[in-house]
């Protein structure tokens, strides 16, 4: 990469930097993909310490682990070479959380049953750190009485259990008991390491993504929102303890972690948004809702026309922002602008009740529409613009929620 397009990227923390994960993995046909899930891990800045079940490392090798995570693996309560062979409870006194993926069907009875004959359960055992598993394995097994009552009793100990997802299986059926995707492993990682954080227990609503208003049933006027930007926001307040409720028109995946409610029109995001409001803390209006609307919605597919013109009546879209009432609500704009970024911002705080405009000029390289990354303008109900340097949206994310903390009442 030349100096010139690598001095354009920001510089960022990663989500997990510092963090000590465990990463179990036990003998299941997935144990492949936790060679995946290590690397992610360490990508996210986490130090990850891997234990593997002798069943393990018939699927996949212990090389592959150390060198994606730099650290050795342990297998055995009894290698010498091991730090558990001195203190055999080590990694769970320095874990900030234990992920086990994938997690066979032994394994799930052995921690259901608190027996810990090998590293990996016996590390469960001994940690207060939060522990989430990730069973991956046959459909009948996972729909057998005894796996059901294991995963009923370790989610009543307080355990995470993440899927399994429905899908093609190793066996060639399809149905669930799919590992969950490292992706949506490594977002309840982050949940469970911040589940402490400063916005612990509030809750915040994001919008995200551009609306699509219906010409007739096959077409629709929408904009180039992704919804990037409310994910990365959704993502961040999750991370630092929120209770996150995603209200969203992008066809992005699901954040883990957080509950998405679809809604693909004004209306239904309207609807959406002023039925959670009621109880939420902060609401962050980071989709692109539509400003006109066809006037009249056609029930059947408009036909080509003789004269080869087609007119279009369009209507104003009611701002439905001030309709997002709750007690103590604190509310965050968005401004999407191709010019005049401050004024037009300051026009837009004290119709819509926000505290605060985020202000982007999406005309800007790096900017705005499908980008990774963001440069953006914070602007106050008196006016006042706080410029922002070009970020990753994750970084703009936290740095909206650090704003919008100190206005947040006690509760
Ligand atoms: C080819 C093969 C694939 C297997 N895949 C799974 C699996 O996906 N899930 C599972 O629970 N068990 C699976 N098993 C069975 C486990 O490996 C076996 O129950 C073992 O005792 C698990 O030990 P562990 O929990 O200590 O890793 C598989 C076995 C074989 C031979």
């Amino acid at each position: 990469m030349s100096p010139a397009i690598s001095s354009m990227q920001p510089i960022s923390r990663p989500p997990l930097e510092g963090k000590s994960i465990v990463l179990g993995v036990t003998g299941s046909i997935a144990a492949y993909k936790a060679a995946d899930i290590a690397s992610k891990l360490v990508q996210a800045g986490a130090f990850v310490d891997v234990i593997m079940t002798t069943s393990a490392m018939e699927f996949v090798g212990t090389t592959t682990f150390e060198a994606l995570t730099h650290r050795p693996v342990t297998t055995s309560l009894w290698d010498a070479n091991s730090e558990l062979s001195i203190d055999h409870v080590a990694l769970a006194l320095h874990a900030d959380c234990v992920l086990i993926a994938p997690a066979t069907a032994n394994t799930l009875a052995k921690l259901a049953m608190g027996i810990t004959d090998d590293p990996l359960t016996a590390t469960v055992l001994a940690t207060e750190a939060p522990v989430i598993v990730a069973p991956a394995m046959d459909a009948d097994m996972f729909a057998s009485p005894p796996t059901r009552r294991n995963v009923e009793m370790l989610v009543g100990d307080g355990v995470l259990v993440a899927g399994p997802d429905s899908g093609r299986l190793a066996s060639g059926l399809v149905g669930k008991g799919r590992l969950v995707d490292t992706a949506a492993l490594i977002g309840l990682v982050r949940q469970a390491v911040g589940r402490h954080g400063d916005y612990r227990g509030r809750h915040v609503i994001v919008s995200a993504g551009g609306t699509r208003q219906p010409i007739d049933p096959v077409r629709y006027i929408s904009n180039r929102s992704t919804g990037k930007m409310g994910y990365a926001i959704a993502e961040a307040a999750r991370d630092r303890g929120a209770i996150v409720t995603l209200v969203s028109a992008s066809s992005l995946p699901d954040p883990a972690g957080v509950t998405v409610v679809k809604a693909s029109t004004v209306e239904e995001m309207r609807d959406a948004i002023v039925l959670e409001s009621s109880d939420a803390d902060l609401l962050i209006m980071a989709a692109a809702i539509s400003d006109f609307t066809p006037a009249n919605v056609s029930d059947h597919k408009i036909k080509k026309q003789g004269s080869g013109e087609m007119t279009l009546d369009l209507k104003k879209v009611e701002d439905f922002m001030p309709l997002a009432h709750g007690r103590n609500l604190v509310k965050v704009a968005f401004a999407a602008e191709t010019n005049d970024l401050e004024m037009n911002a300051r026009a837009k705080a004290t119709p819509k009740g926000a505290a605060f405009v985020v202000a982007n000029d999406v005309s800007e390289p790096g900017s705005g529409f499908g980008t990774d990354t963001n440069r953006v303008t914070f602007v106050d109900a008196e006016g006042i613009a706080e410029q922002q340097p070009l970020m990753y949206k994750l970084d703009v994310g936290h740095a909206i929620l650090d704003r919008a903390l100190s206005l947040l009442s006690d509760r």
